[in-house]
């Protein structure tokens, strides 16, 4: 089973000064790298201030605009890592399958996917067309090539959607409560699944690769929804597609990041996919959470975002927690345990993130 990426190491020495992608690889680092899901995002006054005068999509698929974002939210925060602003349904749109963002109701699909024939029209052949992600990303990288102040290089994060939470807004159309038409289409026995599957990885891969070329140190792969899933049948439907995903990211020379929510019951299963670090939400304390995993790979999290919504000195308590529970082993990225809500106090994030540098040195 693979734990770390030697390729990595070898193809990316440019990372070599950067503690996030080191904490990715489990090599000791000065202090405890942080970063922010959705560090970009609602809460934040200047990327309201972009709102205002842009869709959602647009900002996505202008290069321009989308590298602004995400280095303006880096650098107010001043974290160890900044994730690329894109959405993980753009890659629907190449493989003709329409989407929207309804304000205030997250993504809608308009023509669900339900059957084999649906699949075999979706199309893999045009993964080139989300290369205005791959310019984002060069964008930032060139913004963020100089090292900063500490000497740490800032890590760049692209991203992707694993296939079972892509698969389930592509057949759900939308947010799922109970994932009843994708649980339907993942049990079917008419090849619907497998194919479905084989497509999303083929589209995936070729997406991960122009993020990679253009300068991504680590690739994360989104599994939001995988905690829906029983370890059976996580077992048996997903397991090896997400492991073909992942093994060929990091075949493209980059530590991948596989995270998923509500996941405790999933996270040993989670491993076998080689990932070389598993993402942790807040249920399950992260060091239960490490030492059923052995160690034996790297962990980001895992603070309750709601927690930002509490007096600063609760807030501190639970950091200081999330710290000790670490103990300083290397591979620990601090994170949140799902991104960052609409109206969290940019005050508290902005302290949050002060106390981690302060408290995290090894
Ligand atoms: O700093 C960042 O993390 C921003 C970049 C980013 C966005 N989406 C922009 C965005 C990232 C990493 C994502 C990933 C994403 N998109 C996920 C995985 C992460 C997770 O939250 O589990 C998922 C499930 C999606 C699909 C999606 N996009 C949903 C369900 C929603 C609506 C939920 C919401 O927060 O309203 C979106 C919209 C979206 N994508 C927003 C942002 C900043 C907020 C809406 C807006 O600005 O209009």
């Amino acid at each position: 089973m693979q734990q770390t990426n030697p390729t990595a190491i070898q193809t990316a020495p440019q990372t070599a000064g950067s503690r996030f992608v080191r904490a990715c690889l489990r090599q000791p680092v000065d202090r405890t790298p942080v970063w922010l899901l959705r560090q970009a995002g609602r809460y934040m006054p200047e990327y309201m201030a972009v709102r205002k005068h842009h869709s959602l999509l647009d900002i996505c698929r202008t290069p321009d605009i989308a590298s602004e974002v995400t280095i303006t939210a880096a650098e107010r925060l001043g974290v160890d890592a900044a994730i690329i602003f894109a959405d993980l349904l753009l890659p629907f749109t190449p493989m003709g399958l329409d989407f929207e963002f309804v304000n205030g109701e997250g993504p809608v699909v308009h023509q669900p996917i339900r059957t084999l024939e649906q699949i075999q029209a979706l199309r893999t052949d045009r993964a080139d067309e989300l290369n205005y992600v791959a310019h984002a990303i060069e964008k930032v990288v060139k913004h963020f090539k100089a090292p900063r102040p500490d000497g740490d290089q800032l890590g760049i994060i692209g991203f992707i959607g694993a296939p079972f939470t892509l698969a389930s807004y592509m057949i759900e159309g939308s947010g799922s409560r109970n994932y009843i038409e994708a649980k339907k289409l993942m049990y079917s026995t008419d090849g619907s699944w497998p194919l479905l599957m084989e497509k999303l990885i083929t589209v995936l891969v070729a997406y991960a690769q122009q993020q990679v070329e253009a300068g991504a140190d680590v690739i994360q792969i989104f599994d939001s929804w995988a905690g829906a899933l029983s370890v059976p049948d996580y077992r048996q439907y997903c397991l090896a597609p997400t492991t073909e995903l992942v093994q060929r990211v990091q075949a493209l020379g980059v530590p991948v990041i596989y995270f998923g929510v509500d996941t405790a019951s999933l996270l040993p299963t989670m491993r076998e996919t080689g990932a070389d670090v598993l993402g942790l939400d807040w249920r399950i304390p992260l060091d239960e959470a490490w030492s059923t995993l052995n160690y034996r790979v790297a962990v980001q999290g895992n603070l309750d975002p709601i927690t930002l919504f509490a007096p600063q000195d609760i807030i501190k308590t639970r950091v200081e927690e999330i710290l000790k529970a670490a103990a300083g082993r290397p591979g620990h990225i601090f994170n949140l345990g799902h991104g960052i809500v609409p109206a969290t106090p940019v005050d508290n994030v902005i302290q949050l993130v002060q106390w981690i540098k302060e408290s995290g040195k090894s």
